[in-house]
């Protein structure tokens, strides 16, 4: 599904330049359950904003599903990170003045799908995440784990082909952060392909497999 060659992104911080990420190559396949693991500041993030389309490599190529991301303007990028990648935050990014059942609903609102439809769709993701009897919460009503399962139905609403999570449990404690873990290996085995950035080797292990990186290299 994913192919990255030779990938790098540099940030000029007045005189001096940064590089985020410095050369990686690596494949994501169909089905895969993919870890990127390393250090505050090894270019997780940025890695993770260029697979996600949210920016773009200074140098090499990405190949998603076919597609040469590199030779897309921002808009064809948008239009195809929309239909095919789902994403999950640390801090969940629920709108705080809609019910977690509607902020399911936007991804689908914003495709065209009718508000029946995409309410009827909405009720039945977060009833099998667990949240059927929360759906007309606000996300300030919500425990941080149930935030996070109504953030993961939204990203899963439009049926991605990726789910990319950047540290899903990084505010969240121990045993919630487990149960999302939990959650995340059960929708790979249904098919979910999920590439999941965390700093913790412990929460990296759940995965299928684990690329470590550092100085913005991948080291394993
Ligand atoms: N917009 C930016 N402008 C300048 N430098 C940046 C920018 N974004 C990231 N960097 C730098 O690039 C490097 C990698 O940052 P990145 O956020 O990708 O790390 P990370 O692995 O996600 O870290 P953390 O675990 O703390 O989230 C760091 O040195 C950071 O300071
Ligand atoms: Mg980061």
């Amino acid at each position: 599904m994913i192919e990255l060659e030779s990938l790098r992104k540099r940030f000029a911080m007045g005189e001096e330049t940064v590089t985020a990420v410095d050369g990686i190559s690596m494949t994501v396949g169909d089905g895969d359950f993919v870890s990127i693991v390393g250090p505050s500041g090894s270019g997780k993030s940025t890695l993770m904003n260029i697979i996600g389309m949210l920016d773009t490599a200074d140098e090499g190529t990405y190949w998603f599903d076919g597609t040469d991301v590199t030779g897309l303007d921002d808009d064809e990028q948008t239009v195809l990170r929309g239909r095919n990648i789902g994403f999950i935050f640390q801090s969940f990014h629920l709108l705080p003045r809609m019910t977690a059942e509607e902020n399911v609903m936007v991804p689908l609102l914003y495709r065209g799908v009718s508000e029946k439809d995409a309410r009827e769709k909405a009720g039945q993701l977060l009833q099998r995440l667990g949240l059927g009897n929360r759906k007309d919460h606000l996300p300030s009503q919500l425990s941080g784990g149930q935030q996070q399962r109504a953030a993961i139905a939204r990203a899963l609403v439009g049926d991605p082909k990726l789910i990319l999570a950047d540290e899903p449990t990084g505010a969240l404690d121990q045993a919630t952060g487990r149960s999302i873990i939990s959650l995340m290996k059960e929708l790979n085995e249904a098919g979910q392909t999920i590439v999941l950035i965390t700093h913790d080797l412990q929460i990296a292990q759940q995965a299928k497999r684990i690329i470590r990186i550092e100085d913005g290299r991948i080291v394993a």
